[in-house]
């Protein structure tokens, strides 16, 4: 298991940290980040990660509307179990309200092509319950806030402290200087919610 004293994340994120963040050793050990957030402290769930970098995430555990953050390759992944009212938030909106309306294939590997950056294009199930993004934000690089359900911005998704990026809640920039939505990374979530990251 890792810390935030060895891992890439900014101060700035650091020091929000409270939410469960598996920190994943590099030689392909199973770890499992501590969890400080009341409503996630007893999921305990593991993160197995293979040589090749691919990271293993049993998603059962998570409650629905519930955040958590799972590390692969350097980066922090946010899994979002969404509500039924975040779903449709992000539904209801019009690609003309975007700042970045096409989502590609390097964006989003699972994609083939350039597709609207629909919320219904985004997320891993066709019902929209679970948005998968790379917390990075597209602006310079920093951590978004989110994650603990608090500082979510003013679309409900998260929000960049570096320059005031707003993302709404399928990781779309919305609001401040970011240029593009938040990525996708390639993964696979089967019936069983077994979440293959890096596929
Ligand atoms: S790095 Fe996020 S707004 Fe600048």
């Amino acid at each position: 298991m890792t810390h935030a004293e060895d891992d890439p994340v900014p101060a700035t994120a650091k020091e929000r940290r409270d939410f469960l963040y598996y920190a994943t050793a590099s030689t392909g050990a199973v770890a499992v980040g501590a969890a400080v957030w009341p409503l996630i402290d007893s999921m305990n769930p593991s993160a197995d990660v293979t040589a090749s970098g691919t990271v293993r995430v049993d998603l059962s555990g998570v409650e629905p509307g519930q955040r958590i953050t799972v590390k692969w390759r350097g980066r922090p992944v946010f899994v979002w179990r969404r509500s039924v009212a975040a779903i449709e938030a992000a539904r209801a909106v019009e690609l003309d309200d975007l700042v970045d309306t096409v989502d590609s294939a390097r964006e989003n590997p699972n994609l083939s092509g350039d597709v609207p950056a629909r919320d219904e294009n985004r997320t891993a199930d066709e019902a929209g319950e679970w948005l998968i993004v790379i917390g990075v934000c597209t602006h310079l690089g920093c951590i978004p806030l989110g994650q603990d359900g608090s500082a979510v911005g003013e679309f409900g998704g998260w929000f960049c402290p570096c320059h005031g990026s707003h993302y709404d809640t399928s990781g779309r920039i919305r609001k401040g200087p970011a240029p593009r939505n938040l990525d996708i990374p390639p993964y696979d979530l089967g019936d069983d919610l077994q979440l293959v990251i890096g596929t």
